[in-house]
């Protein structure tokens, strides 16, 4: 959550740091603020909301200057306001900040005993001030900044600009991404790469403790111990880094869209066209497994729970799943046979990644399956497995979903040949399954029309509920999930044979109630569900193939999705979710993209 960027530039650079920000706004949009060095002397502007609005601040108070730092903020201690807007500022040194500072409360009492006077209700001000009382002892910037994160507990990414310095900003990070650009006589600082896509493709990553030293003329990178240390510099793909909607409406609209392209992708990349052995990388060991435990957060986390029937359908394997921000305070039983797999579109979400950290010591193997191959979570990984779905800038997650169950669906099945529990035979026969995936996703893309008519009645619903059975009832947590993120309808999902104790009571004539039912082994029970809910008037959209909706007869509403085998089912089934929440949002004029409250990457616990 929260962005942060800083620019040395040889030019004007509060339109390079508003630019920057603009691709790092998915990770907040409560407020934003840029501060710069300008002669000598430090000056900022802020402005609540989206970034437009600093954007229209700047065009009356321009703000010279050729270095600078710049925020996009998720609230997290104090609400969305101009006084706890970043950057934030203390008498000669400005700072912006992504994370938690959780020793702050201590900090700000012992500041204050000092005579220092706080002008926001954030924790990052506790920086600001410790930097400012070092300055004012004597200490020089790098020492202030120094021993000011030397007092901080809690995770961070963080960056400092100076009074009467128009040469330097220092940097660090803790537990939150940052990387460094470098350019022809400039230099950059980012939450991540994308924020940077612009200015260069020559990123250094600063690793787990790292602090920095930025000038125009190079880096100086330490480590936890204040060693000088050196990172490698790697070269991105920038084309890769730079994100537009594509003449979308929407970055939601462009990222459904793209998912034939993504899954053909991502099935290319590890079962190359036509091959039949899977490229995957060294170090995974189904065989000496005893257990899978998979920990994720949001929509992967849902992805695991469907990965978990095909685990133990096609391998065998027990399987565990957790939702990470509770996993880290178990005291799960872990052995050095259990296989770990955390599953992250962003690879930076604070949950999953202390939920790593918790348990690798004591297990064989930590899997990674992530959107983002150079992040916190593939670092830590001993196995990574990218999912090759680019850049995910709409909030609500669609292809990274779809994507993560396909890779999920590939390491089920080859965890199910090596184990020895598939034939070669219907090894093979799946993964033809799997190969078939984009051509009927595109199939559902192609029902979005008739979707979009039907959520005009959905868009007035106070509440909606989703059912389904088996890996449909995952499913129906994500369409419940997706709607309730962007349209802000209060939506639920149960398991369909979970209704009749207890969630049946909700049912009557003004809950529509979306049904996710494939023709599968669990159809005919479901639709026993169904008509317990019709029979009490509940207004039912049955989603289903030809066959089923023969076989379930009367149904209020219904759409027909394309017939697929069973195990590509819930990712062909997803886009209706998606397709269903994306048009009621629109439907009721909610911001899509960034709606309320939320932010894409959750880096704080
Ligand atoms: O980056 P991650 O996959 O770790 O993010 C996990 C969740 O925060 C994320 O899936 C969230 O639930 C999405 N906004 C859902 O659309």
């Amino acid at each position: 959550m929260c962005g942060i960027v800083g620019v040395l530039g040889k030019h004007e650079v509060s339109p390079i740091i508003l630019d920057a920000l603009k691709r790092l706004e998915y990770r907040g949009y409560d407020s934003a603020g840029i501060a710069t060095v300008n002669r000598g002397q430090l000056d900022r502007r802020r402005a609540v909301g989206k970034l437009i609005n600093l954007s229209d601040t700047l065009v009356h108070e321009p703000l010279p200057g050729r270095a600078g730092i710049g925020h996009t903020r998720w609230a997290t201690h104090g609400g969305p306001s101009v006084a706890n807007a970043h950057p934030h500022q203390a008498g000669r040194v400005a700072v912006v900040h992504n994370g938690i500072i959780e020793n702050f409360r201590a900090l700000r009492e012992e500041l204050a005993a000092a005579g220092a006077h706080f002008s926001s209700e954030t924790d990052t001000e506790t920086i600001v001030q410790l930097a400012s009382h070092y300055l004012d002892q004597g200490l020089t910037p790098v020492q202030a900044a120094r021993a000011t994160l030397k007092r901080l507990e809690g995770a961070f990414a963080l960056a400092f600009l100076f009074e009467g310095e128009e040469d330097l900003i220092v940097c660090a990070r803790r537990g939150s991404p940052l990387c460094i650009g470098h350019g022809e006589g400039e230099m950059y600082l980012g939450s991540d790469a994308i924020a940077l896509g612009e200015l260069t493709d020559r990123i250094t990553y600063l690793e787990e403790g790292d602090w920095a030293i930025l000038t125009r003329s190079g880096l100086q990178v330490f480590d936890a111990e204040d060693q000088q240390t050196s990172r490698p510099m790697t070269r991105i793909n920038a084309a890769q880094a730079r994100v537009d909607k594509s003449g979308h409406r929407h970055f939601m609209a462009k990222e459904m869209a793209e998912q034939p392209a993504v899954l053909k992708a991502a099935m290319e990349a590890y079962a190359g066209a036509g091959s039949e052995a899977l490229d995957l990388p060294e170090g995974l060991d189904f065989t000496s497994a005893d257990r899978l435990i998979m920990v994720a957060c949001g929509t992967a986390y849902y992805a695991c729970q469907v990965a978990k029937y095909w685990f133990e359908q096609f391998a065998g394997l027990p399987v565990e799943i957790d939702i990470a921000s509770e996993y880290r305070y178990r005291a799960p039983v872990l052995g050095a046979a259990n296989m770990a797999l955390f599953v992250s579109q962003s690879g930076e979400t604070a949950d999953t990644l202390a939920a790593l950290r918790h348990v690798a010591p004591h297990v064989g193997q930590v899997v990674a399956v992530v959107n983002v191959p150079t992040s916190s979570i593939a670092r830590e990984a001993s196995v990574v497995l990218p999912i090759h779905a680019g850049p995910e800038i709409g909030v609500a997650s669609t292809k990274a979903f779809t994507a993560q169950l396909q890779v999920l669906a590939l390491l089920a099945l080859q965890a199910g040949l090596a184990r020895g529990r598939l034939s070669a035979e219907d090894y093979r026969a799946r993964l033809s399954e799997l190969r078939a995936a984009p051509g009927f996703v595109a199939q559902a893309l192609d029902r979005e029309e008739e979707i979009r008519r039907m959520t005009e009645v959905l868009a007035k619903a106070r509440d909606v509920l989703f059912l389904g059975r088996g890996v449909m009832y995952p499913l129906a947590l994500e369409g419940a999930l997706k709607l309730k993120e962007i349209s802000y309808i209060h939506a639920e999902a149960h398991a369909a044979g979970e209704l009749k104790h207890g969630p049946i009571a909700l049912i009557d004539e003004d809950l529509p109630v979306i049904v996710f039912a494939p023709h599968d082994a669990l159809f005919e029970k479901t639709v026993s569900n169904m008509q317990e809910v019709m029979a009490r008037q509940g207004k039912v959209l049955l989603i289903s193939d030809a066959r089923g909706l023969v076989e379930a007869g009367d149904v209020p509403f219904t759409l027909q999705m394309p017939t697929v085998p069973d195990l590509i089912a819930p990712i062909v089934y997803a886009v209706p979710a998606q397709l269903i929440a994306y048009h009621t949002a629109l439907h009721r004029g909610t911001d899509v993209d960034q709606p309320r409250n939320l932010a894409k990457s959750v880096t704080v616990e």
